[in-house]
């Protein structure tokens, strides 16, 4: 039987990344993995394709409504579906495949299976037929990621009712997408298939959109896609959806209850939230612990409650994203290594690939109103930004969030375009405790979108120079 020193159980984000910092550190590393190729969720059905689809399909967009404006005639764009869907998993195809490369490189075996805990150190892998295996090791990680959550009611058969996965593939764009849930998969997604061409209506059960953002950020966000097509209908839930017709019924009423309205829908997209994926590890035979949302107990130091074995990723508590569980990855491969593996989360940016992008880092003004913390606000337009309506993207804010005593900066919110990519600055400043003031006085470079950082930084600590 081969002993190693480390044995990954799960290659998405957090797996993949703790093997590859392992294997770096000196470590023997294997990692299994249950399906066909390495990259977990994010890989095969999350980030990647979707943002492949958001990409291409704002391009889409941006043809037939901006490119007028812009001054260059192309006609009508025409869409060729099945050609945008094979460009997203080429993308797919390419970042599993390079996921393989690198535990090559980094001399680390993958093992194809579903891996089982059969007690300290000993991990079981059912392969696809059914054989098994033991392996032992002197570490264990669970790094088994998330499923998405069943709605009561609706059955998902990825066909017509389908959750984030069948919504990457839709063969058709659907005349009527009912999307459930105005989370970032809904939105996202909604947005993608609306700019395809379909009427989308999404339904959320809580009087606002995207829950946890800030909420003058979301309210934006709302009006801006309410403006591109989507119809939003909050504070309202899904009793039932009856597909035993052609057309989809969906049964919509008030979340405090009351009487219930029918949608009709082509489609239907369940993304009410995901929930950690724990199923046939063995974690109650050999006694680790999980909370009541099922997920697995780990201390600040990623160790479960049997030594020996620790969990990362969103099958632990946090955010489900990517890069916290990527970080979570580095950090316990260093601290199974003897080094001080440590994640700051208080400074993990989140990121909604709509158009305009949300960005969010630190804390809401929600989040500090509730603490009692006393804050300045510094707000910069994208209107009022030189970069940002030489591209017709006027649409949108960065608020900058200062501590009132120390203005040291707690939070940045950004909507308006490539907000994904303009809130590393802000991680950056923050990871470095950084000032309102100190953002304000840096030199950025003219004309740029991130100018509009400098100046709602400005705003927190005194006064803008543009506004
Ligand atoms: P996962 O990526 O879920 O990987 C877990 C892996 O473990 C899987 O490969 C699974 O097959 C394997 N596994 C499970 N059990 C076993 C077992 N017993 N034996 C062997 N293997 C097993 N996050 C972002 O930060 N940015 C985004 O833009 C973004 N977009 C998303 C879009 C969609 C549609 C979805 C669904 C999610 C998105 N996410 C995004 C979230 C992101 O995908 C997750 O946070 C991330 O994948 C979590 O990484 P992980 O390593 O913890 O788990
Ligand atoms: P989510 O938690 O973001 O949003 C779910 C939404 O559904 C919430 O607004 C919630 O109030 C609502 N909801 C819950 N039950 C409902 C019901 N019965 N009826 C109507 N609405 C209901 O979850 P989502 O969108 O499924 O995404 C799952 C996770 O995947 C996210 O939490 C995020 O961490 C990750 N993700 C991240 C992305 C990114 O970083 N860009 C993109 C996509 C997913």
């Amino acid at each position: 039987m081969t002993t190693y020193d480390l044995v990954v159980i799960g290659s998405g984000p957090g797996g993949y990344v703790c093997a590859i910092r392992a294997a770096q550190l000196g470590l023997s590393v294997a990692v299994v993995e249950k399906d066909a190729t390495y990259g977990g969720t994010c890989l095969n059905v999350g980030c990647i394709p979707s943002k492949a689809l958001l990409h291409t399909s704002e391009m889409f967009d941006k043809a037939t409504h901006d490119f007028p404006a812009f001054g260059i005639e192309v006609g009508t764009p025409r869409l060729d579906l099945p050609a945008m869907l094979a460009h997203k998993d080429a993308v797919v195809e390419a970042n599993t495949s390079g996921v393989a490369y690198l535990f090559k490189k980094n001399k680390i075996d993958g093992i194809r299976g579903t891996g089982s805990i059969s007690g300290p150190g000993k991990v079981r892998v059912t392969d696809t037929v059914g054989g098994t295996s033991d392996i032992e090791a002197k570490a264990i990680v669970i790094a088994t990621g998330s499923e998405w959550t069943p709605l009561p009611g609706v059955t998902v058969d990825e066909k017509r009712i389908v959750s984030s996965t069948g919504a990457l593939s839709l063969p058709v764009v659907p005349k009527r997408l009912v999307v459930i849930g105005a989370g970032v998969i809904g939105l996202e997604l909604g947005s993608v298939w609306r700019r395809l061409g379909a009427t989308v209506t999404v339904v959320e059960y809580l009087d606002r959109i995207l829950p946890g953002m800030d909420g003058e950020l979301a309210k934006q966000g709302q009006r801006i896609l309410a403006k591109q097509g989507l119809t939003f209908r909050l504070a309202s839930k899904v009793a039932g959806v009856d597909a035993s017709g052609d057309v989809l019924k969906v049964a919509v009423e008030p979340a405090a209850g009351g009487t219930a309205e029918t949608i009709e829908a082509d489609i239907v997209l369940v993304a009410i939230g995901r929930r950690p994926f724990t199923e046939g590890l063995g974690l109650a035979e050999t006694g680790i612990a999980v909370d009541d949302r099922r997920r697995v107990i780990v201390d600040e130091h990623f160790r479960t409650s049997v030594a020996g074995i620790y969990a990362l990723g969103d099958v632990v508590r946090g955010p489900m994203l990517a890069h916290k569980a990527e970080d979570e990855g580095v950090a316990v491969a260093e601290i199974i290594a003897g080094q001080a593996g440590h994640v700051n989360y208080g400074v993990i940016p989140a990121v909604v690939y709509t158009h305009p992008e949300m960005a969010s880092v630190g804390r809401t003004e929600e989040e500090l109103k509730a603490a009692g913390i006393e804050y300045r606000a510094g707000k910069f337009p994208f209107s009022a930004n030189g970069r940002a309506r030489a591209m017709l993207e006027k649409d949108g804010f960065v608020k900058v969030l200062a501590d009132a005593a120390t203005d040291r900066v707690l939070g940045v919110h950004i909507i308006g375009p490539l907000a994904g990519e303009l809130i590393g600055e802000a991680c950056v400043l923050m990871e470095f405790a950084g000032a309102a003031e100190d953002l304000g006085r840096i030199c950025h470079a003219h004309p740029t979108l991130s100018e509009a950082i400098k100046e709602a930084a400005l705003a927190a600590w005194f006064k803008p120079i543009h506004l």
